[in-house]
């Protein structure tokens, strides 16, 4: 059984994406008591399962091994955005995610970019720039940096969080302010001119069960898609909570009506919250494995999602506490012990 789910890990490794092909993966060796990778179960149902990170926590021993034992795709949690790439104008520095791509690269990983095009983590110096030079620097900076890290990753998110929750159209961000709505589609073009080999994928949140702001998404992607936009699929982010998670038929729904436009879909920044249900009672934590599990699953059934990512795994580093507040949201307690969640995601990805 072991050795199986061990080849059709190391098949999937073979035949996958040219881009940010992995080397053969190199898990450290299991200590005693330690739970079965998830990497392997996720490579046996055909998926990648990854975590956000941030460079920073490489060099703590007991993350690096717990990251690199459990996942196969990662996500820059914050140093490929724009600001900490260029934060003086002209003057880039990619210290960050190269470092996290080099991780890696060297453990069979596959990365994902994140993110090229987003309201949020822009640099202070392009709030005052005239359309005409935002539009400049926009394209100049999806150029290189889709470029930087041509070869080494899998995907980007091109455009992240750009549909209004209020009013459900595109969100008045400087982008559509001076660019015009159009700058989205700009966004993938530019995008896969510089990285034809990337998969392609607009990301937000609030968007993973059916209504009002997943048809908002669905009917932007449609629209790019029918315009012949080169966009490959579309990352539902899953910041949920216990307490209220997304339906799980809509978000099975949801993710079909994407796969039939022939995109693909991902689970991209998944954590679950139980500090509005009383925080991480045996109860809560019991909730948050069974969120876990079913949203897992209805990806695990979706042959058009690829990809599971967390947004972290261990409570020892989630940005829930500075968004939200005193929380538990990952699969790891913050001592590096795998929670009932850890269970729930590991039972998706087996089917049980
Ligand atoms: C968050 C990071 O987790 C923080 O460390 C950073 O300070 C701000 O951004 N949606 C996204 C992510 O697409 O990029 C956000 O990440 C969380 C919400």
């Amino acid at each position: 059984m072991k050795r199986a789910v061990v080849a059709a890990v190391l098949a999937l490794a073979a035949c996958g994406h040219t881009a940010g092909a992995p080397t053969a993966p190199t898990t450290p060796p299991p200590a005693a008591n330690e739970p079965d990778p998830l990497r392997a179960a996720a490579g046996a149902a055909g998926k990648l399962v990854g975590t956000a990170v941030q460079s920073a926590f490489l060099n703590d021993s007991r993350y690096a091994a717990v990251f690199a034992r459990h996942f196969d795709y990662v996500t820059a949690e914050y140093e490929m955005k724009w600001d900490p790439i260029e934060r003086t104008r002209g003057s880039e520095d990619f210290s960050g995610g190269d470092a996290i791509a080099a991780f890696a690269a060297a453990r069979g990983m596959r990365v994902k970019g994140h993110a090229l095009v987003w309201h949020q983590a822009v640099p202070s110096w392009v709030g005052g720039l005239s359309a005409d030079d935002l539009r400049t620097e926009v394209e100049r900076h999806i150029r290189s940096v889709a470029s930087h890290y041509r070869g080494r990753v899998l995907a980007w998110d091109v455009v992240n969080e750009a549909i209004d929750d209020a009013t459900l159209g595109l969100r008045d961000s400087t982008f559509r302010q001076k660019l015009g709505d159009r700058y989205i589609a700009d966004a993938f073009r530019i995008a896969h001119d510089a990285d034809p080999q990337a998969l392609l994928f607009y990301n937000d949140y609030g968007g993973e069960a059916l209504g009002g702001k997943s048809d908002a998404i669905f009917a932007l992607v449609k629209g790019l898609v029918d315009q012949g936009v080169p966009i490959d699929g579309v990352g539902l982010q899953m910041h949920v909570r216990a307490g209220a998670p997304p339906d799980e038929a809509g978000v099975a729904a949801n993710m079909r009506r994407i796969a039939a436009l022939g995109l693909r879909v991902n689970i991209s920044e998944m954590d679950v919250r139980v500090g509005d249900i009383g925080g991480a009672t045996p109860a809560n934590l019991d909730r948050q494995r069974s969120v876990y599990r079913s949203l897992v699953a209805v990806c695990v059934a979706e042959p058009a999602c690829h990809a599971a990512t967390f947004w972290g795994f261990t409570d020892a580093h989630s940005w829930i506490y500075a968004a939200y507040g005193a929380d538990a949201p990952l699969l790891f307690d913050a001592q590096y012990a795998p929670k009932p969640a850890f269970s729930g995601v590991l039972d998706a990805l087996m089917r049980r």
